[in-house]
Parts: structure tokens; C-alpha cells; sequence
């Protein structure tokens, strides 16, 4: 599951401050493209495509972002749905796969498939990452998509007809209370896998109990909810809170988080958490990003995988304990002469850390490599006391490879 990185990236345009060097290149499948091109009755690339999916896409932002308070269902419009499927969805679906990948290498999915859920599916981004991620494999899943917006499923059922994939419908609003007993039309448990994408920053916060207590009714003993959302500072601070509040009613946190307790990104006044992933834009993406002024080379998400049952360790994830502490990159590492500082989430809290070049060792250099996300085990003195925040030359820094 775990591994010490034996392979640090030489990529000279890679190696820039900020920039992200461990973990998976994400990409479209074939399959998605073809279908995507079937629905927009063209190729992707077509310069007619790419404006009408640029002007509909340059709305979404507006609408998204600053002008959210009015934006109202905005996937009633025939328009913004197409630019939502061809460059929201096609951006969101892949971020799925690492997260997948991990459940997978956990032993967290039924291994040849399982049942699988979708809330707030929109055009059907979650269930169309899985079933891609699924068909790669092998493996068959019955998926259900679900969305308060009947023009959202019907979106989704179109996509999927498209993609030549089995898909069931249903509506569902997460904020209308549960009807017991449940009626026979109802979305029926027990399912494997919850996945819940950019819907959580749209509800809200004061229904985040209701909606915790109600996933966790349709999910199976060890099913898992997948949480992702955008990572902008205030949609992150507030899936955090569900995080929070998850974490307070007994579901534990199965990834990313190095410990179990409450995030101390969100306790502290302005923190927020986000993972990223290099992403190989097709050509159309590259236009529409040229035409918007946007860019999608890199994906980021505020994610987590919570279950009402707890992750069991893995024999190659090292436990952190006296001496030993198991760090999340917070941020991007700042380089100053003679030294270079990061912020890490270990331990249940955040923790600001120092190396300077003459304490460089070949058991911590790692430390001069870290970025964004990263998780890395440092080692010594410096991890074992938390009022510490000088590593020295006899601190070990590992960057731990993930199974993404
Ligand atoms: C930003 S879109 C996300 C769509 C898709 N999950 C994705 O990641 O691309 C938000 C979706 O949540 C749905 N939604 C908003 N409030 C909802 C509610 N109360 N119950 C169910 N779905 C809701 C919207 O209709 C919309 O389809």
C-alpha cells in the first residue's frame, strides 16, 4: 500500500517550487471522449464545439464562483448542461480513479464489483468515473444515479446510453426528510459505495446530520463514502465541517488523513485542505481552457473516504508513534536560501517545518522534494517532539508513494 519513493522525478520543469511531482498522470478514457463527441453530435474539437462549450462553460464559472447566490438550477439549461457534461464532468469524473485505485488496494471494494450510489449526480459524473474505472478492469457494478433535477438524471441516462453502460435513475433531494417506512420507490440500500461530488457546497450545513445519518442507512456494514468537492478555500472549509461532523458521530476517515480526529485545517481561522493530480488535458479542454482562461492541468479536490467501519492497517503503512510521524503536505513548500519550510498536517494538528541546507542528509533530502499533498514519515528528534520546528541532520524525512 505504502512505499518509500524510489524514483524522484528529474523533470527540470517539474522541479519548480510549486509544482507536483509524486502520484498519478490523470487522463480521459478513450471512451468518454467518444462518447461526449456522440452527444455534442461532433468531434470535441471542432472549433463550433469548442465555443459553444466555452460560452456555456464561461456562464458555469460565473455562476459557480461569484455570481452563486442567484445561480439558482442552473442544470435546467439545456446549454449549461452540455458545457457542464463536456468540461465539468470529462474534469471531475477522472479525479476518481486514484481514489479508487486506493479503496481497491485497501481491500474496500467487493473485488469484481458491487452496487454503487450516486448523490447529486448531475449529468453523472461519479457513476461514469466508476463505471470507466470499472470497464478498465473488468469489473461489473450496478450503478444508480440520483439528483433532486429530473433534467440532471435524464442527462446522466443519456450519457450513459451513450457510453453503452447500464445505468438506473432515480430522484432524490437530499434535503427533503426520509419517509418511514420508506416507500417502495425509494433508492434501497445496501450499497457498496456512496460517491457524493460537488453536491455537499450546494446543501446546507445545518442538514449535514440528517444527511450523514441517511447515507449511512443505505450503505452496506463496510461501504464507503466517497466526498469530493471543490478546493477553493470556503468549499473546502465547508466539506471539512462535514468531515467534522462525520468524524464526531462515530464514521471513521479511511483517506486521506494522516490521523482520525477533527481536521486541524478547519480549526484553524483560515485553513483548508486540497489533494492534486497532474492531468493530461485532451485537445478540446486545451481550447476551451484557452477560450475561458481557465486551466485544467492540474485537478484538485477537497476529498475524503469515510466508512461506518474503521480501515485496517496495512502491513506497509508505517504507524506513527514515538519518534515517528506520519506527515500530510499542507501547502507548497517555500524555498529561501539556505533553507526550506513546510506546512504538514500530523498528529491531529498543523505543524510548520524547517530544514536548512548545511542539515541536509541523504535520510532527509526528501524533505528539499515534498509538494502539495505529499505524505511523507519523518523520523528523530524533530518528529518526536511537537515544539520542534527545526528538523536537523538527524531527522530522517521519507516521501511515502501512495497507491493512487
Ligand atoms: C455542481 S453539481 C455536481 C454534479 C456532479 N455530482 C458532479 O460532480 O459533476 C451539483 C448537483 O447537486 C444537485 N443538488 C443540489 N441540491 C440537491 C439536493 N438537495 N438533493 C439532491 N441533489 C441536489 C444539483 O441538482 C446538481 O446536479
Amino acid at each position: 500500500m505504502f512505499r518509500r519513493c524510489e524514483d524522484p522525478c528529474d523533470d527540470p520543469v517539474l522541479m519548480t517550487r510549486n509544482a507536483r511531482r509524486a502520484g498519478p498522470t490523470l487522463r480521459l478514457p478513450p471512451r468518454l471522449v467518444e462518447a461526449l463527441s456522440r452527444l455534442e453530435g461532433g468531434p470535441l474539437d471542432g472549433g463550433p464545439v469548442v465555443r459553444r462549450i466555452a460560452a456555456g462553460v464561461a456562464r458555469l464559472n460565473r455562476g459557480l464562483t461569484r455570481e452563486r447566490a442567484g445561480f439558482g438550477a442552473y442544470l435546467r439549461d439545456p446549454e449549461l448542461r452540455a458545457a457542464y457534461r463536456a468540461y465539468y464532468l470529462a474534469t471531475n469524473a477522472p479525479k476518481l480513479f486514484p481514489v479508487l485505485d486506493r479503496l481497491a488496494a485497501q481491500g474496500r471494494l467487493p473485488a469484481g464489483g458491487g452496487r454503487a450510489l450516486e448523490v447529486g449526480c448531475g449529468p453523472g459524473t461519479g457513476v461514469a468515473g466508476l463505471a470507466l474505472w470499472a470497464a478498465e478492469r473488468g469489473e461489473t457494478w450496478h450503478l444508480t444515479a440520483t439528483d433532486a433535477l429530473r433534467e440532471a438524471t435524464q442527462a446522466a441516462a443519456a450519457l450513459f446510453a451513450a457510453l453503452a453502460f447500464p445505468l438506473e435513475t432515480a430522484i432524490l433531494d437530499l434535503r427533503t426528510p426520509p419517509v418511514t417506512p420508506a416507500p417502495a420507490t425509494d433508492v434501497a440500500g445496501p450499497f457498496d459505495l456512496i460517491l457524493c461530488l460537488n453536491v455537499v457546497n450546494e446543501l446546507p450545513p445545518a442538514g449535514d446530520a440528517a444527511l450523514l445519518d441517511r447515507v449511512r442507512g443505505w450503505l452496506a456494514p463496510r461501504g464507503c463514502l466517497i466526498v469530493l468537492e471543490p478546493a477553493s478555500a470556503a468549499e473546502s472549509r465547508r466539506v471539512l465541517a462535514l468531515r467534522d461532523r462525520a468524524v464526531a458521530t462515530g464514521w471513521h476517515v479511511l483517506a486521506p488523513c494522516p490521523a482520525a480526529g477533527p481536521c486541524p485545517a478547519l480549526a484553524s481561522a483560515d485553513g483548508w485542505c486540497h489533494g492534486e493530480w497532474h492531468f493530461e488535458r485532451p485537445a478540446y479542454l486545451q481550447a476551451v481552457d484557452r477560450a475561458t482562461g481557465l486551466r485544467r492541468e492540474v485537478l484538485k479536490a477537497t476529498w475524503f473516504v469515510l466508512s461506518p467501519a474503521a480501515g485496517e492497517p496495512s502491513a506497509s503503512a508505517p504507524t506513527p508513534g514515538a519518534g515517528r510521524l506520519l506527515a500530510r503536505v499542507m501547502g507548497a513548500r517555500t524555498d529561501a536560501k539556505g533553507r526550506s519550510e513546510l506546512e504538514v498536517c500530523a498528529d491531529g494538528a498543523l505543524r510548520r517545518l524547517e530544514l536548512q541546507t548545511r542539515d541536509r542528509t541523504p535520510e532527509n533530502a526528501d524533505f528539499f522534494d515534498l509538494s502539495r499533498h505529499d505524505l511523507a514519515l519523518i523520523e528523530g528528534p524533530g518528529a518526536q517532539n511537537p515544539g520542534i520546528r527545526r528538523l536537523g541532520a538527524d531527522d530522517a524525512v521519507t516521501r511515502l508513494e501512495e497507491v493512487e
